[in-house]
């Protein structure tokens, strides 16, 4: 593949050396594109040795051997790294004032930027009303680390580091020359399990680690599509190139994933949410009593945030799936309670697994029945939690042009 590393005037493109380099060993070829000042940083000779290919900054230099547009359309993925606060205002309102953003403005290919500033520059009302905008129009904008920055200070606007900056432009790149079927949908994914408080420092939660609903985003976001992931108490590192919204409990995660909703074509329910939740939560901790009483915890329902969603439809032909965990009983299988589930909650499909015994919570490997609204079986995966993510993804495109193109 032809990746075009672009590289903004920022004292982390030193750290784009190394991402150069993971990217040509992962055996693309690159061309490196840095702004007039990045060379402040590091020096043409650098990228031209590294990327065996010839480096050049302005739309004017070199004109018989690089028509400035033909670097972007000849692209197959664009990163840039840094991306600095001034590259972003150029790229979000559509300048072309050097061969770096005019080759974003010509480029139909996927665009991956790394920000790299100070704090007080990402947290700019200006900067992040370009990202929002860049974001929009479905380019993919990684959230700057947190940490040391230039100097003594710290906070958000670190590069993230080349590995990780890598893996997001490899995954862009996998997409990009595999099916590509969600490009341009917009996707709701929830992950985890939520926790209900008791007092400030106590709470009832379940054991889901989020694996699922994680591999559930980035399998849509390989697929082309542009991911919010909703994650409740989520430990795991999360996948790069998503929105995240992280809520503790099941009120907060029903907010966050109706908000995300309104925009999406998809909603994947795949957050162990809270049945029912303290009917009062104390403001201090709950002390012992000396006479060895207990105190009774009075529950109420919560709402039931996939059957509301199935039922409003907050956009049209918006797809909703589910998720359900099951462990069989005396009243019925797995099967059975999975199929009274998909008529009772309404969704467009509901992904039944088997829970309990080492099987579905924590644990890489996944088994599912995939039912229709109906009840009806639909498809059966089993394998990693990737593999069950993308027989999902697979589901939901059989739907139609819908939910796919
Ligand atoms: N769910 C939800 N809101 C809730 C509870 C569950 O949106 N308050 C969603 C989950 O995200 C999942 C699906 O509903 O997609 C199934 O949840 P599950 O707990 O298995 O089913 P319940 O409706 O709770 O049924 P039961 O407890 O009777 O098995």
């Amino acid at each position: 593949m032809r990746i075009v590393l672009g590289v903004a005037g920022g004292i982390a493109a030193y750290k784009s050396v190394l991402l150069l380099r993971l990217l040509r060993e992962a055996g693309h070829d690159v061309r490196v594109v840095p702004t007039r000042a990045s060379l402040e940083f590091v020096g043409r000779a650098t990228w031209e040795a590294l990327s065996g290919q010839p480096v050049t900054t302005d739309v004017f230099e070199d004109v018989d051997q690089v028509a400035h547009v033909a670097v972007g359309k000849g692209a197959d993925l664009v990163v840039v790294a840094p991306a600095t606060a001034d590259l972003l205002a150029r790229a979000a309102s559509g300048r072309a004032d050097d061969l770096l953003t005019a080759t974003l403005l010509v480029a139909r290919c996927p665009v991956l930027l790394a920000p790299a500033m100070h704090t007080e520059m990402w947290e700019h009302p200006a900067t992040r009303a370009n990202v929002a905008t860049l974001r929009a129009r479905g380019v993919h904008v990684l959230d700057p680390d947190s940490g040391r920055l230039t100097g003594t200070d710290s906070g958000p606007g670190r590069l993230p580091e080349p590995e990780a900056i890598a893996a997001a432009a490899l995954a862009l790149v996998d997409r990009a020359g595999g099916t590509a079927d969600l490009r341009g949908r917009r996707v709701v994914v929830s992950a985890g399990g939520t926790r209900e408080p008791l007092d400030p420092v106590r709470y009832l939660g379940n054991r889901s680690s989020g694996r699922q609903g994680l591999a559930l985003a980035r399998a849509a976001l390989a697929r082309g599509a542009q991911v919010t992931l909703v994650a409740a108490n989520v430990a795991l590192p999360l996948p790069a190139g998503v929105d995240v919204v992280r809520v503790g409990s099941a009120a907060e995660l029903r907010d966050a994933v109706r908000l995300a909703a309104r925009d999406a074509d998809v909603v994947v329910m795949a957050a162990a949410v809270a049945d029912f939740r303290p009917a009062t939560t104390a403001e201090t901790k709950i002390k012992k009593d000396d006479d060895g009483s207990v105190p009774s915890i009075t529950l109420v329902r919560t709402v039931d945030v996939l059957a509301e969603l199935a039922h409003e439809r907050l956009r049209d032909a918006q797809v909703v799936v589910g998720f359900a965990a099951e462990t069989g009983d005396g009243d019925g299988s797995v099967l059975e309670h999975g199929r009274a589930k998909a008529r009772r909650k309404g969704a467009d499909l509901l992904v039944v697994n088997a829970v309990g015994e080492g099987r579905g919570f924590g644990t890489d490997d996944n088994e599912v029945t995939v039912l229709d609204g109906t009840g009806e079986v639909v498809a059966k995966a089993e394998g990693t939690k990737d593999q069950v993510a993308h027989a999902v993804w697979d589901a939901v495109a059989a739907l139609g042009p819908a939910a796919v193109r």
